[in-house]
């Protein structure tokens, strides 16, 4: 019942289309590529990359790119996501990117690939525990 999925055709797919999308990344100040292929709830793969700036703090990770691109392409529920790097030891989702794919996909698995076809899983819900969710009072008390 609890046991990890299992990695399937579709995740061979997922991080094609991430490998992909990480060789168009814009990253000439870290020169640390990423790309993230996520999968959608109707089977839809969407990739992105990280898109660095010469004003460092605007930098965007490939994570949120895909999930931008996914929305805008009509896609709101979110079931898996694979990231790819060539480090070592697979680089997980920073924080920031944590909450923004909770926003679609509360239970998302994760799949990290590194350099060497080093592999790792993990629950979203694992990464972020205690996700911010907005639940407003019913206007000013
Ligand atoms: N980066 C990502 O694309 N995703 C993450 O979750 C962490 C970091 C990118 C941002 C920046 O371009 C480079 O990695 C180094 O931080």
């Amino acid at each position: 019942m609890n046991q990890n999925p299992k990695w399937a055709g579709v995740h061979d797919l997922m991080a094609e289309a991430a490998w992909r999308a990480r060789a168009n990344a814009w990253a000439p100040y870290s020169g640390f590529k990423v790309g993230c292929a996520l999968l959608t709830s109707d089977g839809s793969i969407i990739a992105g990359c990280n898109v660095e700036n010469a004003s460092y703090g605007l930098t965007q990770c490939a994570e949120r790119c895909a999930v931008c691109a996914a929305v805008a392409n009509g896609h709101h529920a979110l079931t898996d996501a694979v990231v790819v790097t060539d480090q070592l030891d697979p680089a997980p989702p920073c924080g920031a990117c944590r909450q923004v794919l909770f926003e679609f996909g509360e239970n998302m698995n994760i799949w990290l690939l590194g350099g060497s076809g080093v592999k790792q899983f993990h629950r979203l819900a694992d990464l972020l525990p205690h996700a911010f969710k907005f639940t407003p009072n019913n206007g000013p008390q």
